[in-house]
């Protein structure tokens, strides 16, 4: 693949898929989302084989330009392109996507953001960004995913030095380098009437062989987000009866959730169970969570359960 250009993304021709799946498989890539235009020093020294650049702001849907590759999408929609050719990833880079001026509308690692990209990454993947850009509160929450993710030094193997992705860093704002491993949690379940319930700490967007996904969703890329991943529609805009009925018009049988009820789901689980004969689909669901103490309702049913 040389020099390449696309002019939209309907030029995203399937010889043209086949080719980047080609290009990036079995290789060591790096991605660099909200990566802005400029193609920097040093990108082509990185001990990396693919160096990848995801800017809305590219003209074209892709260039090339030697081991760099400049894919003109936002980030919803590379994301769907990269899982459509099963790509994966060995590092990840987000620093400053503009969100106070510069083109950003939301927090790339905001929760339900940086889950739909998470699948792209390998297991171990290298995580570069920048906490003090989201302020550390924010930085904390977005951080507790189920992973183990150590914080690597200048001394350590697989160091990059991150501020050749940005100038940011001029701002006295640090920037970090983690070597992540993907941990998901034990699951459990339980019955609830005749449906089995499973809970689990692990990324969603891991379980899209379900039937459907509700979701959370930034409300300015709800659609953007359904375009590109139909089976997922947004939990926001949904009653407990909106879901039962969506699920029985369209005989969904395992269903997957993330949270949405600020840790009350007692009043879910009745309803479900009170409504069974009137809504016999889903027979299963699936509560997936990313934070530590999501779902402790839940949790502690299956433990009765268990005891039971
Ligand atoms: C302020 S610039 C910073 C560029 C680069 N990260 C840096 O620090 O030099 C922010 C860039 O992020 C891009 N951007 C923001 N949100 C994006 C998204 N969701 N998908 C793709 N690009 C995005 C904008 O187009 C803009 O080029």
């Amino acid at each position: 693949m040389t020099q390449t250009v696309l002019q939209s993304p309907q030029c995203v021709t399937d010889n043209f898929k086949h080719a980047l799946q080609e290009r990036l498989k079995d290789r060591k890539n790096l991605v660099y989302f909200a990566s802005g235009r400029s193609i920097r020093n040093g990108y082509s020294d990185l001990p990396y084989e693919n160096v990848v650049l995801v800017d809305r702001c590219f003209k074209e849907v892709l260039s090339v330009h030697g081991k760099v590759l400049c894919i003109g999408l936002d980030s919803v929609q590379a994301t769907a392109l990269f899982k459509q050719i099963n790509a994966k990833f060995d590092a990840f880079v987000c620093i400053n996507e503009g969100l106070s001026e510069g083109g950003g509308h939301y927090p790339i690692h905001g929760n339900w953001s940086l889950s739909n990209i998470l699948p792209i990454l390998k297991d171990e993947y290298l995580h570069i960004a920048c906490p003090e850009y989201y302020g550390q509160r924010k930085w904390k929450k977005m951080s507790d995913l189920p992973q183990q993710a150590v914080l690597l030094s200048e001394k350590d193997s697989g160091y990059i030095d991150p501020k050749m992705f940005s100038d940011y860093h001029k701002y006295g704002k640090e920037f970090c380098v983690w070597k992540v491993t993907k941990q998901a949690g034990e699951p459990v379940s339980f019955k609830c009437g005749n449906r089995e319930i499973a809970v689990q700490r692990a990324n969603i967007w891991d379980a899209y062989e379900l039937d459907a996904l509700f979701v959370r969703c930034s409300p300015g890329e709800a659609q953007n987000l359904k375009s590109v991943a139909p089976r997922a529609e947004i939990l926001k805009d949904h009653t407990f009866e909106q879901i039962l009925r969506y699920c029985n018009r369209n005989k969904i049988s395992k269903l997957g959730l993330s949270p949405w009820l600020r840790h009350n789901y007692d009043g879910f689980l009745t309803f479900l169970e009170v409504n069974e004969e009137r809504f016999p689909y889903p027979q299963q669901i699936h509560f997936y969570h990313l934070h530590k103490n999501d779902f402790q309702q839940l949790y502690a049913r299956a433990k009765q359960h268990e005891e039971c």
